[in-house]
């Protein structure tokens, strides 16, 4: 089917680069939160971001201005009735996604492909709590949106070709690049990647090494362009801990035990950037470690 209109539930940091790079490839966006606050930062975010690529020259002030136009947004789901596409992306919890879908499925079209930006939850399950199973998909955006190139595409047990192929297509009207996954766990990205983060903190508790040590040996040792631990707290303490609870509730298999500090920090409400400490605190000018 031909996809137009795009409608993305939560506009946290990923719904704010989802509607971000939608916009600017000629959708239709209409954004979504319980927040009015979170719907005018996430604009404000959009418009700060879409002027650094302005101010780049990777794109015109035009271009910029056409993109901001074409993003609306409302507090209300049965507003997102008309759209052709739905990517959720509100916190990662499946009881607040599955809520979502039951209030939003009555408001749709019969043909409006739902999606969700989820980092772990089974994209069957929540698939089967709504009315079409085999028009859902799991649609998982990379931190930062508008820079990351890859888009995991992930199908439910009912998930039917055509859905899977408009999905591919869109990915690639936006640039970027699909990799497919199997339903299971965290699928391929955060399988592998969560655990080396959950590992991080696990040598950070130990005692094995400060947060600096453990990021800089990572950086310099691996060439990975950000330490586990600053990685964590750019992805968010929260959606970290919620990742692994996933993969160990899942897989059932104790290696992928979430470590007892990071469930020290998320208790805190030191969830990394978003609140403005986690790993390290960002209130100051520089980073400062918080151990
Ligand atoms: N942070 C990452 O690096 C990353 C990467 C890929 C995927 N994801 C996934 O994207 C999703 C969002 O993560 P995030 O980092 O943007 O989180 P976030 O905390 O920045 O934003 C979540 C937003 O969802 C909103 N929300 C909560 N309940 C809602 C509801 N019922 N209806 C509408 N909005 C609601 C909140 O108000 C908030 O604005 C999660 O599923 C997460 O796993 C995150």
């Amino acid at each position: 089917m031909s996809i137009q209109t795009v409608s993305v539930i939560g506009a946290g940091q990923m719904g704010n680069g989802i509607a971000h790079v939608f916009a600017l490839s000629g959708y239709d966006v209409l954004l979504n939160d319980i927040s009015q606050d979170a719907l005018n930062a996430a604009v404000a975010q959009i418009d700060r971001n879409l002027e650094r690529q302005v101010s780049r020259d990777k794109i015109s002030a035009e271009i910029k201005a056409a993109a901001m136009s074409r993003i609306r947004t409302t507090m209300k789901l049965a507003d997102l009735g008309q759209t052709d596409l739905v990517i959720e992306a509100a916190t990662e919890r499946e009881s607040v996604k599955q809520a979502i879908f039951e209030d939003l499925v009555p408001h749709l079209r019969p043909e409006t492909i739902l999606t969700s930006n989820t980092s772990s939850i089974s994209i069957t399950r929540l698939a089967s709590r709504t009315d079409r199973p085999e028009k859902f998909m799991g649609f998982h955006f990379m931190n930062p949106v508008p820079v990351m190139q890859l888009v995991e595409l992930i199908r439910g047990i009912a998930t039917d070709e055509p859905t899977y192929k408009s999905l591919l297509a869109v990915v690639e009207s936006l640039g970027k690049t699909a990799a497919s996954a199997e339903d299971f766990p965290a699928f391929i990205v955060n399988r592998i990647l969560m655990p080396m983060i959950n590992e991080a903190v696990y040598t950070l508790y130990e005692g094995v090494g400060s947060v600096d040590s453990i990021d800089k040996a990572m950086k310099l040792g691996t060439n990975h362009p950000m330490g586990p631990l600053e990685l964590a707290d750019f992805i968010g303490l929260d959606t970290c801990l919620a990742i692994m609870n996933v993969l160990h509730d899942g897989l059932a298999d104790t290696k992928y035990r979430p470590c007892p500090l990071l469930t020290k920090y998320v208790e805190a409400g030191w969830l990394g950037r978003k609140t403005g400490r986690g790993f390290y605190d960002y209130r100051g000018e520089t980073p400062v470690p918080t151990r």
